[in-house]
């Protein structure tokens, strides 16, 4: 295992701020790269900086040998991941682990065509590599139920399904992979069960005491011809988590958010 920090970009995010616990419980000294910094803890750095503008990289990048790249966003994730593969490839990282999406190489919408082109960064940057596709955590479809629920009545695309992952199993595969060394593209993250849209709605509404109407409606375009042919979703090969959607419901409703 390597001595030196190990480098987590997007280390405050929903995944982040699982993975870098477990580094620490794992021996690791570490440092967090996201554009608002945090406050240090026991050996925890953090460190300021834009991926996006790409400026300002070499003091959070100076002796490290492993990064775990988890910052990302809505848009400009192509950009961020290309600042970053340039700013290690100069520092000398030996180890350059990615968290990418099941669909990144299927779907032709624009977040995932972003997520390729994110991922080619990475395979072609000349720096051993590992990189987990992963599906949609329970934490994004609870935010999209949410909002959908704010609707009167709900619109919910026929053909549409999920199969959510929780995202601190996620985090352990990563905390895995990022300590055993460079393995590529690894078998796809997904969660147990695949859903249709409406019956995370359903479960949605049920545990949070709501009552709402469901209107199907047919997703148009390529986007919904891809949605409707499963391309967001991987069904062989895969890791497969434990923890089910209505575990993590009745995990957040009891918590009372
Ligand atoms: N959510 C899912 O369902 C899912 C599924 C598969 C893969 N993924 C991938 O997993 C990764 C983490 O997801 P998440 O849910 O943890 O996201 P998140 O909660 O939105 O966290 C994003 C993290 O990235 C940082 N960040 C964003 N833009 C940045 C920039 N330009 N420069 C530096 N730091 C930046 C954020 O901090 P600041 O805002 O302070 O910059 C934050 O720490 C993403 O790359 C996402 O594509 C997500």
């Amino acid at each position: 295992m390597t001595t030196s920090p190990i480098l987590v970009t997007g280390g405050t995010g929903n995944l982040g701020r699982h993975v870098v616990p477990l580094l620490r419980a794992a021996g690791c000294q570490v440092r967090v790269l996201s554009r608002k910094g945090g406050t240090p803890a026991d050996g925890v750095e953090h460190f300021a900086v834009d991926l996006l503008r790409g400026e300002g990289l070499e003091p959070a990048l100076a002796g490290v040998e492993t990064v775990l790249h988890l910052a990302g966003g809505t848009k400009g994730d192509d950009q961020v991941t290309q600042n970053l593969v340039r700013a290690a490839r100069q520092a000398g990282v030996k180890h350059l682990v990615y968290i990418s999406v099941i669909g990144a190489d299927t779907m032709p919408i624009g977040w995932f065509r972003t997520q390729l082109a994110a991922e080619q960064a990475v395979t072609e940057s000349g720096i051993p590599w590992t990189m987990l596709r992963a599906a949609q955590f329970h934490d994004i479809v609870l935010m999209m139920a949410e909002k959908m629920a704010r609707m009167p009545v709900i619109p919910v695309p026929g053909g549409l399904q999920f199969q959510p992952v929780d995202s601190r199993e996620v985090a352990a595969r990563l905390v895995e992979l990022t300590l055993e060394g460079p393995a590529g593209l690894v078998p796809d993250l997904t969660g147990p069960t695949v859903y249709p849209m409406g019956d995370l709605l359903r479960s949605y509404l049920g545990a949070r005491g709501k009552r709402r109407p469901l209107m199907p409606v047919r997703m148009p375009g390529k986007a919904g011809k891809a949605y409707r042919a499963g391309e967001n979703l991987a069904l062989t090969g895969t890791d497969t988590g434990n923890r089910t959607w209505e575990e993590f419901l009745t995990e957040r409703v009891s918590a009372g958010k």
